[in-house]
């Protein structure tokens, strides 16, 4: 049976973007798990088992007869789009170049980087806005490096990103832009076959290269722009605007070296990009006493289960950058869990501090209830961040 709520693709409160919907809360609290309606852009409404607690998310993200399977739409070399062993067949020629240490040699590239959009951010004067100047250059730039894009075309590389990802662009000028996209990665896969580079895309080309084909390899090239895209612009912008309005809080990441580790993760556990994942079962799967049917369509709340409180005794609604570090669900869990989570981490724990260094007295140049949060969008942010110093 179907509840009559809806619960919005989101599920985030009116009023206070980072916060749950009273209902998840509510749904949370219910032994019995919950059956909604979600309206999606992408999906249209569907009906679907929504599971809020932090250990039923892990279980059932967990469970192998839970599947990706019609969740997205089909991409070839897109891991989202692969179940099974065909999933973990693809998966394994890309894990060697997302370890932790990779992202630590992949350090100073990030930090010239985020240096070149700060010099971009103080000379367009106070005023500035963070997503434009910040936020969307530090993810792109860092995936040219991931891809091989040269120099030479990373001016139009961005342009065209940009323009792709927007979704307040009309369709036609998206798909348009995402054509361009898809005949540039070709390209690159190409070069990469003549000449494999010494970045990701070219690993994958010079060590696996006769196992797949070239639109597998540019659309592994076009995943890792989409999942370490929009992820990572929107954390950077959800993070600079919630630490604007917690000061003392920004202070720890401005001044506290050692805490900003700490700081990230707990920012990542509260900002939750992707507040949810969509799966489908394909046979019954337990949780609790209780099932989720075969054929029922699932949706994991992250939003929720990382403000559930477990054992934990800590007051995890609010923001609390010093807290000892708290589990979450923000990269997922099981066989999808996010494969460029050690590299988002070292983006942020870069782009935090050296922002809020460069800039010590940065301030909102708008009033915070001006701020236009994406609320019902895949990926939660903010659309735009005037600030001042
Ligand atoms: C703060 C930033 C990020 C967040 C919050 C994030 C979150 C996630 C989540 C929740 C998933 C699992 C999706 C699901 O199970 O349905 C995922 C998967 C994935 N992410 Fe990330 N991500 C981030 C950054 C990145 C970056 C920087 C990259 C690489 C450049 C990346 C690459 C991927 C890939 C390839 C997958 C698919 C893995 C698979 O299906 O096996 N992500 N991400």
């Amino acid at each position: 049976m179907t509840d009559s709520i809806e619960i919005p693709i989101g599920g985030r409160a009116a009023g206070c973007p980072f916060a749950p919907v009273p209902e998840l809360y509510e749904a949370q609290k219910d032994e019995e798990l919950r059956r909604v309606t979600v309206p999606s852009p992408m999906l249209g409404a569907f009906d679907a088992v929504v599971v809020t607690r932090y250990e039923d998310v892990k279980n059932v993200l967990a469970d192998d007869r839970l599947r990706m399977g019609g969740s997205m739409p089909y991409q070839a070399g897109n891991l989202l789009s692969y179940d099974g062993p065909e999933h973990t067949r693809l998966r394994r020629m890309l894990t060697a170049s997302f370890t932790a240490r990779r992202a630590r040699e992949q350090r100073p590239q990030i930090e010239e980087v985020v240096t070149a959009a700060l010099d971009e951010v103080e000379k367009a004067g106070p005023g500035a806005d963070l997503v434009q100047l910040f936020c969307t250059p530090i993810p792109t730039l860092v995936i040219c490096e991931l891809l091989g894009v040269p120099y030479a075309d990373r001016e139009e590389f961005q342009r065209r990103t940009a323009i792709a990802l927007d979704f307040s662009n009309s369709r036609e000028v998206q798909m348009e832009k995402a054509a361009e996209m898809e005949a540039y990665m070709a390209g690159l896969v190409a070069g990469h076959r003549e000449e494999p580079g010494d970045n990701v895309l070219g690993r994958v080309v010079r060590e696996y290269g006769d196992q797949l084909t070239d639109s597998e390899l540019a659309g592994i090239g076009n995943m890792l722009l989409i999942a370490g895209h929009e992820t990572i612009a929107n954390t950077l912008a959800s993070s600079i605007a919630l630490l604007l309005q917690h000061p003392d809080q920004l202070a720890v990441v401005r001044d506290e070296p050692e805490a900003v580790d700490g700081a990230v993760e707990e920012l990542l556990r509260y900002v939750v990009p992707a507040t949810i994942l969509p799966r489908q079962a394909s046979g019954d799967i337990p949780v609790r006493d209780q099932e989720i049917k075969e054929g029922e369509r699932v949706v994991a709340s992250v939003l929720a289960a990382n403000r559930d409180l477990g054992a934990s005794g800590e007051d995890l609604d609010r923001l609390d950058v010093r807290r000892p570090v708290q589990r979450h669900l923000t990269f997922g869990f099981g066989p999808h869990q996010c494969l460029g989570q050690q590299l988002a981490r070292m983006e942020l724990r870069v782009a935090l501090p050296a922002l809020f260094n460069r800039f010590p007295e940065l301030r909102l140049a708008v009033a915070p209830e001006e701020l236009d949060y994406r609320t019902n969008a895949l990926v939660f942010g903010v659309n735009a961040l005037p600030v001042t110093w």
